[in-house]
């Protein structure tokens, strides 16, 4: 793969592949990852489903995902994109994989990284929610957190935190908060969150 520079604010650039703009990723956390490893948007290629790299199937980690179509997957992302002030999904790509023929293309500048030449290891969301108090507050809601098995423990879900904590920052959030299972508590004490009230939740 090609390096990324140091100097880079970050690798990649805006475009109607990616969610959001990827400026709104701090520097400074795409310069803590692991060599090779990049913390990006997810990207309309991230779909390839049930390969070893994609988006999906590292969300298995957390739960049942289920058969996703291209398709189905292809208009999930377009009205994600058409909310793009709201939702902000991370996905960290290690580039280190040699890259699949889904994911070939190659990149024009040194600087720039191509989406889905790697494998992606982990994810996240932070949705943002926009309210009627604290003066049409908005809160970020962190969801879907996951790192792939074989990663954990690299601090790939630490950085992951970090970033959607910053994006709700820079976005204008007065809060950011989330549910856990009491055995990520630890995780998320590790993160810089503490106990807040009490998860409630009716399934349908
Ligand atoms: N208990 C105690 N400490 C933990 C735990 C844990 N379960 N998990 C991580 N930590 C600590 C690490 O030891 C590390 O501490 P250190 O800084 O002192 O070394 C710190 O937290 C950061 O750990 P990371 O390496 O960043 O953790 P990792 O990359 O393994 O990601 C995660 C943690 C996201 C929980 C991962 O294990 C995972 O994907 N688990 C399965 C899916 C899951 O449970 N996701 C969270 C659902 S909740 C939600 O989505 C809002």
């Amino acid at each position: 793969m090609a390096p990324i520079s140091s100097k880079t604010k970050s690798p990649f650039t805006k475009s109607d592949n990616l969610l959001f703009d990827p400026a709104l990723i701090p520097a400074s956390i795409q310069e803590s990852l692991p060599a090779g490893y990049v913390v990006r948007p997810l990207a309309r290629s991230d779909n390839q489903v049930r390969s070893n790299s994609s988006f999906l199937k590292t969300l298995e980690v957390l739960t049942t995902v289920g058969t996703i179509s291209d398709d189905a997957f292809q208009r999930r992302f377009q009205y994600l994109k058409e909310h793009s002030d709201q939702y902000y999904t991370i996905v960290i790509e290690d580039m280190n994989v040699p890259p699949t023929s889904a994911g070939s293309a190659t990149s024009s500048s040194p600087s720039l990284v191509t989406p889905g030449r790697g494998k992606i290891v982990a994810a996240g969301t932070v949705l943002v929610e926009r309210k009627f108090i604290h003066e049409l507050g908005m809160v970020g809601h962190i969801e879907d957190i996951a790192v792939s098995a074989d990663q954990q423990g690299k601090k790939l879900g630490l950085r992951i935190i970090e970033t959607l904590k910053a994006i709700g920052q820079q976005v204008g959030c007065y809060k950011v908060i989330l549910d856990c299972s009491e055995k990520n508590v630890p995780f998320y004490e590790k993160c810089g969150f503490e106990r807040k009230g009490v998860e409630m939740g009716w399934y349908v």
